[in-house]
């Protein structure tokens, strides 16, 4: 069993999309051991996508990831990391493949309606910065 960190962005929240993603994301196996909405702060949202900070786009992204709301979902599944990822498709919308969840809620590459860790080890860091063991169900 592994965990994964998924994301919904603050644009798929602001148009109520929330709980069609995270019923897409049960329909595909994956068991939600966790679950909170919270608003980040700029500060927050920097510390979240450091490993962005030298990135051009690193600006824009923390302004728009603390634009509004996000609901963040503790995952956990066989293959988890990699299975969510799939179900997540490309980064950019336009390049994603049909039936997954950016290229059906994806507006642009910034508002790309959701994130999920890239790796076992980012996965762990990314669920310890929202969760807290007694958050994390068994
Ligand atoms: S990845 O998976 O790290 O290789 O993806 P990458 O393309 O490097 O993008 C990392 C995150 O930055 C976001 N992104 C952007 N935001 C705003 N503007 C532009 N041009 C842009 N390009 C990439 C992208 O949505 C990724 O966000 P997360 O939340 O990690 O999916």
């Amino acid at each position: 069993m592994q965990d994964t960190l998924a994301i919904i962005k603050p644009d798929a929240v602001a148009r109520d999309l929330a709980g069609e993603i995270l019923a897409a994301v049960q329909a595909a196996g994956l068991r939600i051991v966790g679950l909170k909405m919270l608003r980040l702060s700029k500060a927050q949202a920097q510390g979240f996508y450091a490993v962005h900070a030298e990135r051009p786009f690193f600006d824009s992204l923390t302004d728009y990831m603390a634009s509004g709301p996000v609901v963040c979902v503790a995952l956990r599944g066989e293959d988890a990391v990699a299975r969510y990822r799939a179900l997540m498709g490309a980064t950019n919308p336009e390049q994603a493949e049909p039936g997954t969840l950016r290229h059906k809620y994806g507006q642009s590459l910034e508002a790309n309606a959701v994130h999920g860790s890239d790796g076992p080890d980012t996965a762990a860091v990314e669920l310890a910065f929202f969760f807290n063991k007694l958050e994390i169900v068994e």
